[in-house]
């Protein structure tokens, strides 16, 4: 099924579909490589081979859930490329707020770019960035939600749900794509303004389902405990441990909730 996107003024103005393919990431990056334009989505009905973050995989069965990816080229320093995530990550929530506010349930973020339902995992977004000459050449924002799905791997059915799963009832999975790009052409817009999330961080906060809880944050270089507190200008977690305040960079560490999985 192909998703008309219409009410935007620069994303997917042109736009790949593909019933079946590998990875949408992948096929923008090829598009991206071959001198494709900014804004430029593609989308299939099903991966074979998602990707998610850390080298995982994404599971994408055909006709069960949302797979797209945008081509941009900002002119940003490469360092505050991963903002873009957390930018995505306020699209998604928004248009599913959109999509399903009459049930009464919030799509939460947890931090950087996770969105939940319910404290299960129903969305994730994968940013990839290349470089020339020490610029931004493109970037990839991969965007995967889980629209139908009734059943899940083993391995993650204890963290992974699906919208329809969780509200009871039909999504239409044509109308909320389209509605992820308008609002993500919107927080986009807003975030080069500044080229930081000072304009978005009150908002994100509104949507976070970390902010006030406590969390465990996984850093390679050790592990700690503390209370999340909200996020900063360049979208850091700011954590409040026992020997004070820590700012946590999306690029390095993972964050779990001491209780589950948020
Ligand atoms: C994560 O690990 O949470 C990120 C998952 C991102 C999955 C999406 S599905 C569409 C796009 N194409 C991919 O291969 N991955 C992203």
């Amino acid at each position: 099924m192909q998703f008309v996107i219409e009410e935007t003024k620069w994303v997917g103005k042109t736009a790949h579909h593909y019933e079946l393919i590998d990875s949408t990431n992948k096929k923008a990056k090829e598009l991206a490589e071959a001198g494709c334009s900014h804004g430029t989505v593609v989308t299939a009905a099903g991966q074979e081979a998602g990707a998610g973050r850390r080298g995982r995989t994404w599971s994408s069965e055909p006709g069960q859930g949302i797979y797209m990816s945008v081509v941009l080229r900002p002119k940003l320093q490469t360092d505050k490329a991963s903002m873009l995530t957390l930018v995505a990550a306020m699209a998604v929530s928004k248009a599913i707020y959109g999509i399903i506010r009459d049930c009464g349930i919030f799509p939460f973020i947890k931090w950087p770019n996770d969105i939940v339902i319910r404290g299960k995992k129903v969305c994730g977004i994968l940013t990839e960035m290349a470089t020339k000459n020490g610029e931004i050449d493109y970037i990839v924002v991969g965007i995967g939600v889980n629209v139908h799905n009734r059943e899940f791997p083993k391995e993650i059915e204890h963290m992974a749900t699906s919208i329809e799963a969780e509200i009871g009832h039909e999504v239409a999975r044509e109308s909320l794509a389209p509605l992820i790009w308008q609002e993500f052409e919107k927080y986009y817009d807003i975030f080069m303004e500044t080229q930081d999330l000072s304009l978005l961080q009150e908002e994100y906060q509104q949507m976070s389902a970390n902010k006030g809880r406590k969390v465990t944050v996984l850093d390679p270089k050790g592990e700690f405990e503390g209370t999340a507190r909200g996020i900063t200008a360049n979208g850091e977690l700011i954590v409040d441990t026992s020997e004070g305040q820590r700012l946590v960079s999306s690029g390095e560490v993972s964050v779990r909730g001491i209780y589950g999985y948020v």
